[in-house]
């Protein structure tokens, strides 16, 4: 596990295999942010990075062997334009610390907030080996010293962050045939105890009992029954209590209204929703905010056989409205229904529920930016400033009433699908809030495209499971923490 500590020293003599320091871009060459960099270089180290066609701007990146001019024997300049701000201080922390996979040690003189630079380090230091037999030189470095000002608990914070992150990351990025609804709960139970999280588990026979129709209509045609998990934290002085509702599809075939192959070799990352609501409440337990905090993981695999959930079944959710299932891959909103409603019971101030919902968000906003649909104007914007504040994308998005006749039924309360491709994700949206009691606050992330990275890496973002919207939750626990 990497570690990350602050230290005051000077860059130019600190010891350490690499030396990370930010550049902004000047009219005589890259200026570094270190000061006596250029000197110890002998005064050449602007024009050396000019002639290697660095010029400071954001998302460049320069190696050079530093032949003794300083202690660390290779410089990593990083380019971070102008006027940083936190956002551009960690992508240029995590590029820098993730170039330097298999490397011991590395030091980063970046200048600017320590915080983000811990943070943006630390993201960057991420490697799934687990299921890789030849991972020599790749393991991401273990020892970060962030050259700066600024107390042990910042270094703190950000690695609470960073764990939370990477935890979802592992979970988004483990098969299938590794993380079931009944492993991901134990999971959940074992890491919630460590945080001092109270968790309770509902088996498939409880699902059933207790009414939360979506859930166990969903779970039906697998092998690997669903699970609802329950987290909740509290804290003494808190005022307000957030509720977190996470779709957690630990595959989604699309069940019998099955995906064709393209659309489902990734579809392990369907429990992104619940991964980050899981990440969250482990960060907010160990930053102790002063906030009470619920988190409900709807867990189920979306399979089809000859016991899965057939299109025109009807549920009951556990608000006791009824669906008409019309396809059985429009299976998120039927786990969150039975989720939000059961959130509902513990008076929240606020409910979020995060989800890899719809593959229209992503035609919407495509992969960094996720979707943000409310009841409530203040809510819409303090969510999408929230996640801003993260360098976590995401925008506001309308939910018009009018989509709601789309999702008339003939023969129930409603059905799960509107019948033209439209404007999905708010139809989504559309149907998730009929589960929302009158007068309870709710905001609804649709994440599909941010949860996953089929692109390359970039800034402090793997390929794979990119653990967002962890950070964004946490944020908005601090934003209704109590003084
Ligand atoms: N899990 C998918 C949505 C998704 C698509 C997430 C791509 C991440 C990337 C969801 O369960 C789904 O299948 N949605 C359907 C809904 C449709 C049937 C109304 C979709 O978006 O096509
Ligand atoms: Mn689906
Ligand atoms: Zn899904």
């Amino acid at each position: 596990m990497t570690t990350v500590r602050l230290n005051s020293a000077d860059p130019v003599s600190f010891d350490t295999d690499a030396l990370i320091v930010g550049f902004h871009p000047g009219s005589e060459g890259p200026r570094a942010t270190a000061d006596g960099l250029n000197a110890a270089f002998g005064g050449k180290l602007a024009a050396t990075l000019a002639a290697i066609g660095f010029t400071g701007k954001p998302g460049e990146l320069a190696k050079i062997p530093s032949f003794g001019a300083i202690t660390a024997p290779l410089l990593v300049a990083i380019g971070l334009g102008d006027e940083p701000d936190a956002e551009a201080l960690r992508r240029a922390a995590g590029s820098a610390v993730r170039s330097l996979a298999g490397t011991a040690r590395a030091a980063l003189a970046l200048g600017g907030d320590a915080e983000a630079v811990s943070l943006g380090a630390l993201l960057g230091a991420y490697d799934f080996a687990k299921y890789r037999t030849n991972g020599e030189g790749k393991a991401p470095v273990a020892d970060l010293t962030v050259l700066g000002s600024g107390d042990d608990a910042v270094a703190e914070r950000a690695g609470v962050l960073a764990d939370s992150v990477k935890l979802v990351r592992d979970l988004v990025n483990t098969p299938p045939s590794d993380l079931w609804p009944a492993k991901f709960a134990e999971i959940a139970e074992q890491e919630g105890a460590k945080a001092g999280l109270t968790v309770e588990v509902l088996d498939e026979k409880q699902l059933k009992d207790g009414g939360y129709g979506g859930i166990v209509g969903v779970g039906q045609g697998s092998a690997n029954p669903p699970r609802l998990v329950r987290l909740s934290y509290t804290h003494p002085e808190a005022a307000k209590t957030l509720a977190y509702v996470g779709k957690g599809i630990t595959f989604d075939s699309g069940g019998l209204s099955l995906k064709p192959s393209a659309s489902m070799d990734w579809m392990k990352s369907d429990m992104g929703g619940a991964g980050a609501v899981f990440g969250a409440l482990l960060g907010i337990a160990r930053l102790g905010l002063k906030v009470n905090a619920v988190g409900y993981l709807c867990l189920a695999e979306n399979l089809p056989s000859g016991t899965a959930q057939r299109p025109s079944d009807v549920l009951t959710s556990y608000s006791g409205k009824t669906v008409e299932v019309l396809d059985t891959d429009a299976e998120g909103r039927l786990v969150l229904m039975d989720g939000i409603a059961r959130a509902a019971e513990d008076n929240p101030d606020l409910i979020v529920d995060v989800a890899t919902l719809t593959g229209a968000q992503i035609v919407a906003l495509g992969w960094r930016t996720a979707g943000v649909m409310s009841n409530d104007d203040d809510v819409r914007a303090l969510v999408v400033e929230a996640a801003g504040a993260a360098g976590e994308g995401a925008w506001g998005m309308p939910l018009p009433e009018e989509l709601r006749n789309g999702l008339d039924s003939p023969i129930a309360d409603i059905a799960n699908l509107q019948p033209e491709r439209w404007g999905s994700m708010l139809a989504a949206g559309i149907f998730l809030k009929e589960f929302v009691p009158e007068g309870v606050k709710w905001a609804h992330i649709d994440m599909a495209g941010p949860a996953f990275n089929k692109g390359e890496a970039h800034g402090y973002t793997p390929k794979g499971g990119t653990g967002s919207t962890t950070r964004t939750l946490i944020g908005l626990a601090e934003r209704h923490a109590s003084a």
